[in-house]
């Protein structure tokens, strides 16, 4: 087989029915089953060619640093992608009665969410195949990190959003030039709906669960995890979960990096779904079948009816021996101010669910609190300012009077 031109890649295989196929098949999934696609490495080449010594004298502080482990030859220099902080919440912690819990705060990056990891790699392999429109359909987040880098590298986007898509992920399409169709339904049907665009038009379709390389750009959180961490790995990381790419991209992350003996072991996952979305975590819980579900929930970015990414999900949660947990929408809500108050991070719904997940898996007694833990956070506050609005309070309306000071805190 061929590598599509990539020494370091050896191809893509199926998650379900594991069938082979070449890099530069332009499919974005299994020619037989229809199942998703996974890129798969020279290990031994990559193994022979880098080691954890020659990393550490590598400047670049982004994820490029790890371009040995991507499926491109372009790269992304500005914005600067990744390289997110990872720090220790000891007041968190303690109100959970955990040993070591620490934040990976992915609303660092240039959109403000952790999309960006997965953006940068789909419009690269846009960009290494000569494609110069890309669309996507997105509860938001993915969307505006497609518009911000695709304005970056001089990409057209198009993007099919919901209706119900909050404002700020919308001013951000529109800001930076992405032409907007907010779809008259879910995120599901816009997903649907952009799929079939895709095929009538042959445009490059940077769809979640769908083009296999937004997955190896997800996974790039795992290498920084385990780098800032002085190659040790944490014992459990906790994901938000919607379509289910970023969990199963954090897993093949950890894989990538155990299979070219960059570590020793590997993590537990924690898949956290809201109430309403949770498809998944319903499938772990059960028969380990993906079914349909209403995807109600505040969380607008983890809002979905049948998660694209589902299959791959519940294998990678599987394979880390791992669990999921619901959480119903006033704790999700809560757990805005329980992160901001407690560790002085803003995340929005979906971005700070993780914490809420965890603290249920840690009151059913699921979680080891000696473990050291890592939740990630997956996008920022100011990406919904009206669900924190639901539970933040209202500031105090006083006159702009010094003589009446006295009245107001006396109390
Ligand atoms: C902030 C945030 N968190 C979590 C997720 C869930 O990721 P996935 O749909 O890959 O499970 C998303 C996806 O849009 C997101 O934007
Ligand atoms: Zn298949």
């Amino acid at each position: 087989m061929t590598r599509g031109g990539l020494s370091n890649v050896t191809g893509l295989r199926c998650v379900h029915c594991g069938e082979a196929t070449d890099l530069a098949n332009p499919v974005y999934t299994c020619g037989s089953c229809g199942g998703n696609l996974q890129v798969e490495y020279d290990w031994e080449s990559i193994r022979r060619g880098w080691s954890r010594e020659s990393l550490s004298k590598n400047p670049d502080p982004t994820i490029w640093r790890y371009a040995p482990l991507y499926p491109v030859e372009s790269t992304i220099e500005a914005p600067l992608i990744g390289g997110t902080p990872l720090f220790p919440v000891p007041r968190l912690a303690e109100s959970l009665g955990l040993r070591s819990l620490l934040i990976k705060d992915d609303s660092c990056n240039p959109s403000a969410s952790f999309k960006d990891r997965a953006t940068a790699i789909a419009l690269c392999r846009a960009r290494d195949t000569g494609r110069d429109l890309v669309v996507g359909a997105s509860t938001g987040n993915a969307g505006s990190s497609t518009a911000v880098l695709g304005a970056a590298m001089g990409i057209q986007t198009r993007i099919f959003v919901p209706r119900a898509a909050p404002a700020a992920k919308v001013a951000q399409l529109l800001a930076f030039g992405a032409d907007v169709l907010a779809v008259d339904g879910t995120y599901d049907d816009a997903f649907d709906l952009c799929l079939a665009a895709t095929d009538q038009f042959g445009w490059y379709n940077r769809n979640t669960g769908f083009n296999p390389f937004t997955r190896e750009g997800k996974k790039s959180v795992s290498f920084e995890i385990c780098e800032q961490l002085g190659w040790s790995v944490p014992d459990l990381v906790v994901v938000p979960v919607g379509d289910g790419n970023i969990i199963s991209g954090v897993w093949k992350g950890f894989e990538d990096l155990h299979r070219i003996g960059f570590i020793d072991r590997l993590p537990r996952l924690l898949a956290v779904q809201a109430e309403g979305s949770a498809a998944i975590v319903n499938a772990l819980d059960g028969d380990g079948v993906i079914h349909a579900v209403s995807g109600e929930t505040v969380a607008d970015s983890i809002s979905v009816c049948l998660p694209r990414d589902g299959e791959a999900a519940v294998q990678a949660v599987k394979a880390s021996g791992g669990l999921g947990v619901k959480v119903p929408d006033d704790e999700i809500l809560a757990a805005i101010l329980d992160v901001a108050r407690g560790a002085g991070v803003f995340g929005e719904p979906a971005g700070v669910a993780s914490f809420a997940g965890l603290k249920r898996a840690v009151a059913q007694g699921r979680i080891d609190p000696d473990g050291t833990t890592v939740m990630l956070l997956t996008g920022s506050g100011l990406k919904d300012i009206a669900s924190v609005m639901r539970v933040a309070g209202e500031p105090r309306l006083i006159p702009p009077d010094p003589e009446r000071l006295g009245e107001i805190f006396r109390t």
